[in-house]
């Protein structure tokens, strides 16, 4: 006879990023941390049984019209978000700390309070209001109409938020504070999901966009949970090198607009300043007919970005030669150089070999191969590339070049920004002919582009 066992009431929920389990687990599955799970009360199922529902609409009798949007004024802000923030709407914004997240949300409420007499709440877990006065004082905000609340609990802050009904809400960060709904620390799953579900009811509730900061773990991953990103409407990353003063601020996902959008921006001394021409800053100290050096009109998202390729080659010292990669994927780099060995037949077995995007830029489209390869080429031979020629193109392992997207774009870039000619994958030409002012090399391998860059 067996007996029916009673269903268990906890579950095994992974700290890290949120994967849960009715039993107890030393290695979490799903992220691969150790000892990351602990117990909480099973969540009850939140659909009452037997209540009125809201009856099903047809769509056709939907309401059409497009979301109101509160645009901030800063031109590269907006078009990141498509436009402004759709009311209502709760976007999550990451990145590695010092990067300038608080910098730019605390100017980007300024303008909304600044221009219209809005109030914006500024919800600060992480700083206290003197610090948030510093930062202000130096971005030359005076702050009428910012309010400052330095509160952790969600509950009472949503109540403030209540009573002040502002027209933006920012909450710096998502970690800091808790929700009185859930009983874990902050900054555990479970309280980020409850505090993140508190502020969307609140948000769609009042129709006020909300945004918040979350923090990155090492890997570069909002912390926590992914679950976070399924909530909320929009995610949105700034990176940048710290060392660097250029940020892009790039949209994951955007439930009112599209994630092609990128903002570019330069960290100064006043804050974060949007870059109107960032193929022109991104190629502006580059030394004419230096060797290594190959500039490549990149794609983010559906922006063309003029971008520097560089690299050296020189003698090692090691057995093993060394590789070093900054701004662009380490695996694509040893592909490259791969292909240059085998099928290009230049000896790079005892050479070290480094690159880099110049600008601090991270270029992760395989678009970049060609420039790359060059750029090794060019340094290895001591000779440099014409300096009006851009390179684009994919490698592949039989060292063919394979089309790229949207070449159209790339060369109308180039082009404005004073290049005549441009390498690229006769692969890209056989559909249709891009209109362009520009000479176009078309080369059907890595060989043929060699010789068409170096004239032998
Ligand atoms: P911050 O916005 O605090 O970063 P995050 O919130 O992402 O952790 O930015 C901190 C860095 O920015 C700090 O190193 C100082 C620098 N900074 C400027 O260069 N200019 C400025 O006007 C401000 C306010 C900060
Ligand atoms: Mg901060």
């Amino acid at each position: 006879m067996t007996t029916a066992r009673k269903p268990s009431r906890t579950v095994f929920a992974c700290q890290e990023c949120g994967y849960e389990t009715p039993k107890w687990l030393g290695r979490c599955p799903d992220c691969a941390s150790w000892n990351s799970f602990s117990e909480r009360a099973k969540e009850q199922g939140t659909r009452t049984m037997g209540g009125p529902a809201a009856p099903p609409v047809e769509l056709s009798h939907l309401p059409g019209e497009e979301e109101p949007r509160l645009a901030f004024g800063l031109p590269e802000f907006d078009r990141v978000l498509g436009g402004g923030a759709v009311a209502g709407s709760l976007a999550l914004i990451g990145g590695d700390p010092g990067i300038g997240k608080s910098t730019l949300l605390l100017q980007v409420a300024s303008l909304v309070a600044g221009a219209n007499g809005g109030r914006v709440l500024y919800l600060s877990g992480e700083e206290s209001a003197r610090q948030v006065k510093l930062r202000a004082a130096r971005l030359g905000v005076k702050g009428d109409g910012l309010f400052v609340l330095t509160e952790t609990n969600l509950d009472a802050a949503l109540r403030e938020a209540e009573s002040l009904s502002p027209a933006l809400l920012i909450v710096d960060s998502i970690q800091t504070v808790y929700s009185e709904g859930a009983a874990q620390a902050p900054g555990s799953v479970a309280q980020l999901r409850q505090c993140t579900m508190d502020l969307m009811r609140w948000s769609k509730g009042c129709g006020v966009p909300a945004f918040l900061v979350g923090h990155v773990t090492k890997d570069g991953d909002i912390a926590g949970p992914r679950l976070l990103e399924h909530i909320v409407d929009v995610v949105l990353y700034l990176e940048g090198e710290r060392f660097s003063s250029y940020r892009l601020l790039r949209s994951v996902k955007n439930r009112f607009g599209s994630i092609d959008e990128v903002g570019v921006f330069e960290m100064t001394g006043e804050g974060m300043a949007g870059v109107d021409n960032p193929s022109e800053a991104f190629i502006a100290e580059r030394a004419s007919g230096a060797a290594g050096s190959v500039v490549v009109p990149t794609l983010e998202g559906s922006r063309p970005l003029l971008v520097e390729v560089q690299a050296l080659t020189s003698p090692t010292a090691m057995p093993t030669p060394r590789r070093t990669v900054n701004g662009l994927d380490f695996n694509r780099l040893l592909l490259v150089t791969a292909v240059l060995t085998r099928r290009a037949g230049l000896a790079l077995a005892g050479q070290d070999v480094i690159a880099s995007v110049v600008g601090g830029l991270r270029v992760h489209e395989p678009a970049t191969d060609l420039a790359l390869a060059l750029a090794i080429v060019s340094s290895h031979r001591d000779r440099p590339v014409p300096p009006d020629l851009v390179a684009v193109g994919e490698i592949g392992l039989s060292g063919e070049l394979r089309s790229v997207a949207q070449v159209e774009r790339r060369l109308a870039e180039a082009e404005r920004l004073g290049f005549r000619r441009c390498l690229l994958p006769q692969a890209s030409l056989t559909r249709s002919k891009p209109k362009t002012g520009l000479e176009m090399l078309p080369a059907a391998t890595l060989r043929d582009a060699i010789r068409l860059a170096f004239g032998s």
